[in-house]
């Protein structure tokens, strides 16, 4: 069965990018001019999703405007003679999307913020997007997942290469020995000495339904949060699971370096900007 659901948890808190994210959602950060959510869309959307599923918090509001209509501004741009900035502002590429809002009322991690979405998917594999690992590339990174789920019928996680002095700041997975990357084991955060490998979770994911059934199962961690990773590691001992090592550039926007390292990377695509951005950093 093809991938139609794709759930976009977008309730953190955002605390790495205070006090930018005190009032304005991490998510709707722009990389020049698009905000980092509308890339994971696009891409959900390139790779054949049909339903957004956004798992939200009281203070994420500004996303559900931003992919609703708004009629005065459409006049106002109509009325000027700037109606260029019209597909902007209405995708023609989301016109038959549906989006759906879900409240996370506190907290209690990205296991649990995806569990919100479990009466929404029923029994079919769906997707999952973090929108703050942004990448770049000619196949939406999404779709070579999804090809990886139509031959196995298996969940399956998207994976890079890190250096290995950066191996604790992510799920990192133990492969066996062959070419399909069926994975064996999945730490979170683990200690340089204790990392399985250096290939890193990255933030797309196709998960079989039952994922949901292992999810109950997890109790909080040390920070009170439900980990996805941890809902994968018991999902190991029953089932297969693949990863994906995709083909593309990614940018980790929930940090600062990468957030920067993203918009010269977009900055340098732009050809209105390029020569003036080439300048700055020609200069630093
Ligand atoms: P992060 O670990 O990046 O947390 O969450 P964050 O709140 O976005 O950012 P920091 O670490 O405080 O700076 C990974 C993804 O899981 C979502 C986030 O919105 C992000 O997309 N998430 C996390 C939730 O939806 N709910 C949660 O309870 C936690």
């Amino acid at each position: 069965m093809s991938i139609k659901k794709a759930v976009l948890p977008v309730a953190g808190f955002g605390t790495r990018f205070l006090p930018a994210t005190k009032a304005i959602p991490k998510e709707m950060l722009p990389i020049i001019d698009k905000p980092l959510i509308e890339y994971a869309v696009e891409e959900a959307v390139s790779a054949g999703i049909e339903e957004i599923i956004f798992i939200t918090s009281h203070t994420k509001i500004a996303i559900e405007n931003h992919f609703d209509s708004n009629f005065e501004l459409e006049e106002k741009l109509l009325n000027s003679g700037k109606d260029d900035f019209i597909p902007l502002i209405n995708p023609e590429k989301f016109k038959n999307i549906r989006f759906t809002y879900v409240r996370q009322k506190s907290q209690r991690g990205l296991g649990d913020a995806i569990a919100h979405a479990s009466h929404l998917i029923n029994d079919s594999a769906f997707a999952v997007l973090l929108a703050d690992d942004l990448i770049f590339s000619e196949k939406s990174c999404l779709k070579q997942l999804i090809d990886i789920h139509k031959n196995t019928s298996s969940s399956v996680i998207g994976i890079n290469e890190v250096p290995e002095s950066d191996v604790s700041k992510y799920g990192v997975i133990k492969a066996a020995e062959d070419s399909e990357l069926k994975i064996i084991d999945i730490i979170e955060k683990p200690d340089i000495s204790d990392a399985p490998s250096n290939l890193a979770v990255v933030g797309r994911y196709i998960l079989e339904s039952d994922i949901f059934n292992y999810l109950k199962r997890v109790e909080e961690d040390s920070s009170n949060e439900i980990q996805l990773t941890d809902a994968i590691k018991l999902m190991l001992y029953d089932k297969d699971v693949f990863g994906c090592k995709y083909i593309g550039t990614k940018f980790d926007c929930g940090t600062k370096k990468g957030f920067v390292a993203a918009t010269l990377y977009k900055g340098l695509e732009d050809e209105q900007i390029k020569q003036e951005i080439n300048k700055i950093i020609g200069k630093a």
